[in-house]
């Protein structure tokens, strides 16, 4: 079930569907991404278990929002703060759109099946992801169940803001007083988009969906908002209306956070711990148990400690956090070290102590949060985390497939990151992506996963960067 997309300077990739860094006027681009799917890892701290942007709102419905000299220009107009096709390639591009839709296809058919339900596109849990599955009362006249996640998923209910905001007057704040959601703010923006691709306390792919044959997720926010396709540009214009002086690196780096905040709250989460013998396999690394048998590959990882034959839990972003925190914080990267550590050392013995450590990491996460939210990330920074993340690698903390794609995609964003910043020639740059695009080969078939090929593949990255 995995499927590696790349895409190239000319659009001509299997990726060519999106407009990456098209928009940043940038010639070429290797930018990796994959998508796969996979186990989870994250976690909403109380605060963030509420689903955003659903607030109170009426959702007014994506034709509300589609009219051509709105939303729906057939393509970006010129003189326009905003693209104004918005609705295009969001319709015609964005997978979004045909969230609802896959509700009937074949794959859903079966899982309906096999968890014994009527039909997916009646049931609430394959609705609250798939769609704007918002209460009966908050939707408009036009608002249509079949829209999949449209606009006012992300965006918000367009109730209060809808009129004012045509005017083109109102400032951001305004509107988003008025109901918008913030979305380019990036810890915001990260609990949006988690709260569908890894889950919340009321909504989970759990191993039984997974069981029945829903594919494994795996998100990284940076990669996954410029392959939805991005239909925006991030311009001198946008960064005055929004205040926005984020880089990608800060946004991967969020979405890190965001991830293993919501993994140890979920974790810990009663509702998602099952009475029978196996503990809820979602928070696992899934090739723990499903991988080959004939290519064996365990190896000893300094992060976890774990002996051979024991299940581990899926530690992707907890090992990004640490390689960030490693960089901009030595002190804080070495007790998430220690907790990460004992977390998996005590998940191989009770799952309640497991729990408790999950628990216990909370103030920890709460200072780095501070730490990173303030960070401003600089070339230099960059750099480091990228060499971080290759030490990592070369120690062998990639041999299972779900790390291996999260460093990926870190790679990937941190890259386009130092690209924007013009921080790489146009060689460093040519020789990034020859990388990048090994990296991806690698990671292409899941089942057949290969870490030593991994260590080979990132290996020059350290000389290219130098
Ligand atoms: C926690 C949120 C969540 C829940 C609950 C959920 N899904 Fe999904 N589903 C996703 C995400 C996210 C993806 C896309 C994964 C990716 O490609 O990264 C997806 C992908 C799929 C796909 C593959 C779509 C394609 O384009 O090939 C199918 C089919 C599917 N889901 C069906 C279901 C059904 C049926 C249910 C209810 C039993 C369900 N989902 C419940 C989030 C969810
Ligand atoms: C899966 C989430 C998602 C969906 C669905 C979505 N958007 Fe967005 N949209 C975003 C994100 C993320 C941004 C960038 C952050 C921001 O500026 O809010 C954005 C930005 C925008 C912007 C701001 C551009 C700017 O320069 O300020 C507009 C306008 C917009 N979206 C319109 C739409 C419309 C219209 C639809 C429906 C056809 C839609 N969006 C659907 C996530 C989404
Ligand atoms: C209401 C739930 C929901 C929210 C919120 C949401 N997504 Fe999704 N997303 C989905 C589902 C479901 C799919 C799978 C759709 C399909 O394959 O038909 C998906 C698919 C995607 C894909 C395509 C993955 C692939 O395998 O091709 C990308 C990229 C993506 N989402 C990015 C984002 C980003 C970025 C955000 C936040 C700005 C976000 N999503 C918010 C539910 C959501
Ligand atoms: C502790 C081991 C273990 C872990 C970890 C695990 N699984 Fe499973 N998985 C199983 C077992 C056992 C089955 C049932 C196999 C059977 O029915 O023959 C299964 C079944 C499945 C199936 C159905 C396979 C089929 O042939 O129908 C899928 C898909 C699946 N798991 C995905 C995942 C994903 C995705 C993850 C990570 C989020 C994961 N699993 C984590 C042990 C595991």
């Amino acid at each position: 079930m995995s499927e590696i997309k790349l895409h190239d300077a000319n659009g001509q990739g299997p990726m060519a569907k999106m407009a990456y860094r098209n928009t940043l006027n940038m010639s070429c681009c290797y930018f990796l991404a994959i998508f796969l799917l996979t186990a989870f890892l994250t976690s909403v701290s109380a605060e963030v278990s509420t689903e955003p942007p659903r607030g109170d709102d009426m959702h007014l419905g994506v034709v509300t929002c589609a009219g051509n000299t709105c939303h729906g220009a057939n393509a970006p107009l010129k003189d326009s703060r905003v693209q104004q096709n918005e609705f295009i390639i969001w319709h015609r591009e964005d997978k979004h759109a045909k969230a609802y839709t896959v509700l009937f296809n074949d794959a859903s058919k079966r899982i309906a099946r096999n968890l014994g339900i009527k039909a997916a596109h009646t049931e609430k849990l394959c609705l609250d992801c798939h769609t704007d599955n918002i209460p009966e009362e908050q939707r408009g006249k036009r608002f249509q169940i079949d829209d999949g996640v449209g606009c006012e998923a992300c965006h918000g209910g367009g109730e209060r803001y809808l009129g004012p905001h045509v005017s083109g007057a109102r400032t951001h704040a305004e509107n988003v007083e008025m109901g918008l959601y913030p979305a380019e703010e990036p810890e915001a923006r990260a609990k949006l988009c988690l709260a569908c691709h890894l889950g919340t306390q009321d909504r989970l792919a759990t191993h039984r969906i997974m069981g029945a044959g829903h594919p494994r997720i795996s998100f990284e926010l940076d990669t996954f908002t410029h392959i939805q396709p991005r239909h925006f540009k991030l311009d001198k214009d946008y960064k005055e209306r929004k205040g926005s002086s984020w880089n990608g690196a800060q946004i991967w780096a969020v979405g890190q956070l965001l991830a293993v905040e919501r993994f140890l709250d979920l974790f810990q989460e009663a509702k998602y711990q099952t009475a029978g013998v196996m503990p809820e396999l979602a928070f696992f690394d899934c090739h723990a148990c499903h991988r080959p048998m004939k290519n064996p590959h365990w190896a000893f990882r300094e992060s976890s400690g774990l002996g051979p034959g024991t299940i581990h839990l899926n530690d992707a972003n907890l090992l990004m956090l640490r390689s960030l925190l490693r960089h901009i914080s030595p002190g804080q990267g070495e007790r998430l070290h220690k907790a990460m550590f004992h977390l998996h050392q005590t998940a191989s013995v009770s799952l309640p102590d497991a729990r408790k450590a999950a628990a216990a990491m909370r103030p920890l996460l709460a200072e780095i949060r501070k730490t990173v939210l303030q960070r401003q990330f600089t070339i230099a920074d960059m750099r480091a985390l990228t060499a971080d993340l290759v030490q990592e690698g070369l120690r062998g903390d990639y041999n299972d497939y779900g790390a291996a794609e999260q460093a990926a995609m870190a790679l990937g964003a941190l890259t386009e990151a130092l690209r924007t910043s013009g921080a790489l020639s146009a060689e460093k740059l040519e020789r990034m992506e020859a990388t990048l695009k090994e990296i991806n080969e690698v990671l292409k078939v899941e089942h057949a996963y290969d870490p030593q090929r991994m260590i080979k593949a990132l290996n020059p990255i350290e000389t290219i960067l130098r």
